[in-house]
């Protein structure tokens, strides 16, 4: 097949959800449609993560599926669909927000009966950072949920989107009958207890038609002047303010029921975009290019227990990705040769023999891969926009045994080079603090000092809210700044300035103290 239908037919996504919400649910149904799995209820979810917070290394090999399931490849329609996975527990982590700027497009997945939730409002920020346009499924109609209409004013007035209905549900909790579908004017009526298989759903074309009413009973005549109201008083669907991010398609259904699940993945092959281009330092790179391009958002250490191996998730660009070619790194100018890059279809490992832009490639690391690195054929270019992401936990990191400081920093810079965490030196005193976006990395960088550098750590709290990148235009501005809030400055893992502050109001009033400091939640590498 010729690269140009290649990269149509691709759909490279990720789940934003708040946890409970339906991910690893609806993740199954996904994988349930594209013939990937032929059951759902074998992909693993958090169950396991959620009784080993202490102990990352078992829980890493507890979680066996859960974690080669970073990427999943299926067929859908005349789509190849690629999900990322956004890790959500306890494993919420900087590498959630990064994965989202290496997708082309979202499903926010809400609990129809919470509504927006604050992981979900996070989430949402990091993807404004590249505008990625958002599918919603409101999920769980199983339930007794909130007034739909309820939802969608929330959706809108919180997350700052427009909704458009492209399903509306007809009851809901037992009384769940099924969903209008807006743009299709038919009624897909819902059976109860058919989660686990593909069901042959009963359709009755239009609204008006007798059978509606023989089916559902008074529901018939609900639905048809609720959806008088809700045409009024919504939007309709418009694919360029789909595109631009600021209008989402929703979807009403019950992942757990397998119900709706399907439309959400029409409404995914159908608009969501085709790989998109990327920015670099010199040009912008296209996915047409027939040379290969592409950049890491993730590393993950030791996917497999077996092998102690790193793998550094790269998303293609552009080009096409073939077994044993040589590729360029351009953060070190160095060609590399790469044999043996991996694919992840629905659980299992795969070698990989070619991947085309839009795809995921899985490239074995031994420490000489960082995140934001860019992989070329050739040509000397940086890919932006994979941020660092200002953490908002944060520990002090103590020594059991003095002596191994030197170790303790080494350590930690290497691990914060990998985009695990990140570690701030403050510049009046020796401590080193780690920040991170979950509190599960605590334990994680703990048990790795143990087991990569033979260094006994333990963590401690520490008076540290938020930490914010600075710099400014003006020379003489920023020394000022740097000798007046020297107590509250510190240095990253790599160099670069940084104000902790102890509480968010201390941070406003830097902010406003030193208008000409910028004060910055992302860093670019
Ligand atoms: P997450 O990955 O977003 O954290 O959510 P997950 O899919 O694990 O779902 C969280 C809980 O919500 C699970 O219940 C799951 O079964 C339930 N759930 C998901 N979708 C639906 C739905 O459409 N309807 C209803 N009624 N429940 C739904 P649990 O009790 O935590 O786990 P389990 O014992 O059911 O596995």
């Amino acid at each position: 097949m010729k690269q140009a239908e290649q990269t149509a037919k691709r759909r490279t996504f990720a789940i934003i959800s708040h946890p409970d919400a339906g991910k690893t649910t609806i993740t199954e149904k996904v994988l349930l449609f594209g013939n990937a799995i032929q059951k759902a209820g074998t992909v693993k979810g958090k169950k396991s993560g959620q009784h080993a917070k202490s102990d990352w290394m078992e829980m890493e090999k507890e979680r066996g599926i859960s974690v080669t399931t970073s990427v999943m490849q299926f067929p859908y329609d005349s789509c190849l669909v690629n999900l990322l996975d956004t890790p959500g527990h306890e494993d919420f982590s900087e590498d959630t927000y990064r994965t989202l700027t290496a997708v082309d497009s979202c499903l926010m997945v809400i609990d129809s009966a919470k509504g927006v939730e604050d992981r979900t409002i996070k989430l949402m920020d990091v993807t404004r950072l590249r505008d990625t346009p958002i599918l919603t499924f409101m999920n769980k109609l199983d339930r007794d949920i909130r007034d739909p209409i309820e939802l969608l004013d929330e959706v809108e007035e919180v997350l700052k989107i427009k909704c458009a209905p492209i399903t509306w549900p007809i009851g809901m909790g037992k009384e769940f009958k099924g969903v209008y579908h807006l743009l299709r004017d038919e009624t897909i009526l819902y059976q109860s207890g058919q989660g686990h298989r593909i069901q042959d759903s009963k359709i009755i074309k239009g609204l008006d038609n007798p059978e509606l009413d023989e089916a559902i009973g008074s529901y018939a005549d609900e639905l048809r002047d609720m959806l008088e109201l809700v045409r009024g008083a919504s939007h309709d669907f418009e694919l360029e303010a789909f595109l631009n991010g600021e209008l989402t398609p929703v979807f009403f259904g019950t992942a757990l029921g397998n119900f709706g699940v399907d439309h959400m993945l029409d409404g995914l092959c159908q608009w969501a975009p085709a790989p998109i281009g990327r920015e670099t330092d010199q040009r912008r790179v296209e996915p047409a290019e027939d040379k290969f391009s592409g950049f890491v958002f993730k590393i993950q250490a030791n996917m497999d227990p077996r092998h102690r191996d790193r793998i550094a998730f790269c998303r293609i660009v552009s080009g096409k990705y073939q077994k044993g070619m040589k590729l360029f790194q351009s953060r070190i100018g160095k060609d590399v040769r790469i044999s043996d890059a991996l694919t992840f279809m629905a659980g299992d490992r795969e070698a990989l023999d070619e991947a085309w832009a839009g795809d995921i490639i899985g490239l074995h690391n031994h420490g000489s891969i960082k995140i934001g690195d860019t992989f070329t054929e050739g040509e000397n270019l940086r890919f932006t926009g994979i941020p660092n992401f200002a953490p908002e936990l944060f520990r002090r990191i103590r020594l059991k045994d003095p002596l191994k400081q030197k170790q303790l920093q080494k350590g930690l810079i290497q691990l914060s080079e990998e985009g695990a965490v990140q570690v701030f030196r403050p510049l009046i005193n020796n401590d080193l603090i780690v920040g991170a976006v979950g509190t599960l990395q605590f334990d994680m960088v703990v048990a790795r000092l143990k087991a990569e550098y033979n260094v006994d750590a333990i963590y401690e709290n520490v008076n540290v809210a938020t930490a914010r990148w600075v710099d400014s235009d003006d020379p003489k501005k920023l020394d000022e700044f740097k000798r007046k809030a020297e107590q509250n400055l510190a240095l990253d893992g790599g160099d670069n300035l940084s104000y902790i502050a102890p509480t968010m109001v201390n941070l406003s009033l830097a902010e406003e103290r030193y208008p000409d400091i910028q004060f910055m939640k992302t860093r670019e590498h």
